[in-house]
Formats: C-alpha cells, sequence, structure tokens
C-alpha cells in the first residue's frame, strides 16, 4: 500500500490563488504517477479558515474521486481555526482575532466540511479527535494538536498541544483492535516533534540549509508544548511513524525510535529555491516501511500558477 502525506497547503483564494492548482498538481502527481492509495493531509488546509476555501478544497477532493474516508485522511491545523494575518495592516490586529475566535465552532466548521472522511473513524469525543481510522493493514491515530487561545501560551495560535484528557483517550483507543491487529502505526497532528537544538540532525529537502531554516523557525512561535509527554505515549502504544506539516518544509527525523515526517514542502514551502516536494510511504503486506520525498517538478507547477482552475473556484 503506498501513502502521499502532505501538510499545509494553505489554501486561500483572495491572498493565494496559486495554492489550489498547485495542491491539486500535487495531488494528481500522488495519484497518478507515483499511483497512491490513500492520501494523507496534516492541517492547514486553509489559511485563513474561510468557509468559501474549505467549499473550493471539497470540491478539489471530489473531483479527484478522493472525498471518501477509504482514501482521503485529515487532521485539522492552526490556521483551520484561527487563520492567519495575510496583510501587513492585520499583523497588530491578529492577536485579539486569535482571542476572540469561537475555537469549538470553527473546529466544528472544519469537521463539517470534510465530514465524509471522519465517518468511520473511531472516537470518543463529540468534536472528532483523537480517532483511529483502519486503512488496510495501516492504523491512524489522528490528533488535534491545536492550543486553545493563551496570553502566554499561545498568543497567535500558532502554538500546539496535547492535552492529558486527549493522551488518555489516544491510550485507551489503542487497546483498540483496530490498532493492535495493524502491522503499522501512523499517528498524526498538525505540529512537530523536533526541537530547534535538532534542526542541524535533519534530513531535508536538497537546497536547504539547517542555519537558515533554523532562523525561520526562531522568528515565529511555533511551539508544541509538552513533546515530552507525547512522545512517552507513542512509545507506549508503539507508534511506528508519525506524520505532521506546520513547518514549512518537507523532511524526516527519528525521535526515541520512531520515524517523523515532515510534509509542509510540496504548496507553501519556506524555501521555494529548494523545489517542491511530499513524502511517499510504502507499507508492504508484513508491515516492512519505506518512505521518500518526492519531487514535483518546477516547470510543471510554474505553468500551473498561471491556470486559476476556474470549475472549482466559485461562490
Ligand atoms: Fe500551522
Amino acid at each position: 500500500m503506498r501513502i502521499a502525506h502532505f501538510s499545509d497547503p494553505h489554501v486561500n483564494l483572495k491572498y493565494h490563488p496559486q495554492h489550489l492548482p498547485r495542491l491539486r498538481r500535487a495531488l494528481e502527481d500522488a495519484l497518478d504517477r507515483m499511483k497512491a492509495d490513500h492520501i494523507i493531509i496534516t492541517g492547514d488546509l486553509t489559511s485563513n479558515g474561510d468557509a468559501r476555501d474549505l467549499r473550493t478544497i471539497r470540491r478539489l477532493f471530489e473531483s479527484l474521486g478522493i472525498m471518501k474516508s477509504s482514501k482521503l485522511t485529515v487532521v485539522v491545523g492552526n490556521h483551520d481555526i484561527y487563520g492567519g494575518p495575510h496583510l501587513a495592516e492585520e499583523v497588530l490586529s491578529f492577536p485579539e482575532r486569535c482571542r476572540t475566535t469561537r475555537y469549538d465552532e470553527k473546529l466544528a466548521i472544519f469537521q463539517d466540511a470534510f465530514a465524509e472522511l471522519f465517518a468511520d473513524t473511531i472516537t470518543m469525543t463529540p468534536q472528532g479527535y483523537p480517532f483511529l481510522k483502519r486503512v488496510g493493514k495501516v492504523c491512524l491515530l489522528g490528533f488535534n494538536s491545536i492550543a486553545t487561545h493563551s496570553y502566554i501560551q499561545n498568543p497567535v495560535g500558532s502554538n500546539g498541544t496535547i492535552l492529558k484528557e486527549a493522551r488518555d483517550q489516544a491510550a485507551d483507543l489503542a487497546e483498540h483492535q483496530a490498532w493492535k491487529s495493524a502491522n503499522t502505526r501512523v499517528a498524526l497532528l498538525h505540529h512537530h516533534m523536533f526541537r530547534n537544538r535538532d534542526i542541524e540532525h535533519l534530513d531535508i529537502a536538497d537546497g536547504l540549509s539547517a542555519s537558515g531554516l533554523a532562523g525561520k523557525i526562531e522568528q515565529r512561535t511555533l511551539k508544541l508544548h509538552g513533546k515530552r509527554q507525547i512522545l512517552k505515549l507513542f512509545r507506549q502504544i508503539g507508534v511506528t511513524m508519525a506524520l505532521h506539516g506546520h513547518v514549512h518544509f518537507t523532511g524526516q527525523y527519528e525521535r526515541h525510535g520512531i520515524s517523523f515526517l515532515n510534509g509542509a514542502g510540496a504548496v507553501f514551502p519556506a524555501f521555494r529555491s529548494a523545489g517542491y516536494y511530499y513524502n511517499m510511504i510504502e507499507v508492504s503486506a508484513k508491515g516492512g516501511l519505506e518512505f521518500m520525498p518526492v519531487k514535483l517538478e518546477k516547470k510543471e507547477i510554474r505553468s500551473l500558477q498561471l491556470d486559476n482552475t476556474p470549475a472549482i473556484v466559485g461562490e
């Protein structure tokens, strides 16, 4: 079975019109050329959580025949809840916007937009996270890692956490047969698990420098609080691999014997000169696991930027 992993397409028809065709190009590459059986997108599907963008992404998925649980899995990202500042004048007012965001409402809108993809998940909460989903012999464990607003811990919505309650629920879900009998167990979350001091050891796509990336991350508040407890949970329940995004590059690293893949470089990479990549994961019938970054040709991306996909833009 082949799984393609993407993250952070940040679709936004108003400020990032090129992201929708880039996402389409990337998904088509995974489905048609690389023959992916299943697609995973780990959050920030939208840049601003706008209903119009959610509808447009749905239509893209429908047009590709992947708007079904067996073909596609998504988890929510911070931009899907809080949005982001897209104009210079929005930067100052953005913390106030985060403070007044109705978190539960925004999460429900996201979940509703992709309801079919959650239809056969196993979960204990009405919000839908954490959830288990079985795809062949692979079992996915999806988390909502988006922290609620806090002046100190999460002033601009970009920091994450997985609260103890959710970690306990995940531990309970791991008792389920769907998880226990799987030959590959994959955790999905939006936030990354590397520390800034690990950056030099990340295996990152060609053309990226670790120091340039460190600087980029340093400028922002992009933390996941409680990484140690999350890692402990992952080890305890036998997570084989974890997929995430949030920081916009493609790369892989290992922590405590678990492979982590960052898949946020296919549509909106931090360094465009490095190229556009996504992750392809191949799981053999016996549970053997191989993964590699797949590069999208620059030429094709450029030609698609001229295409504003009129058939799926609207409303
Ligand atoms: Fe993010």
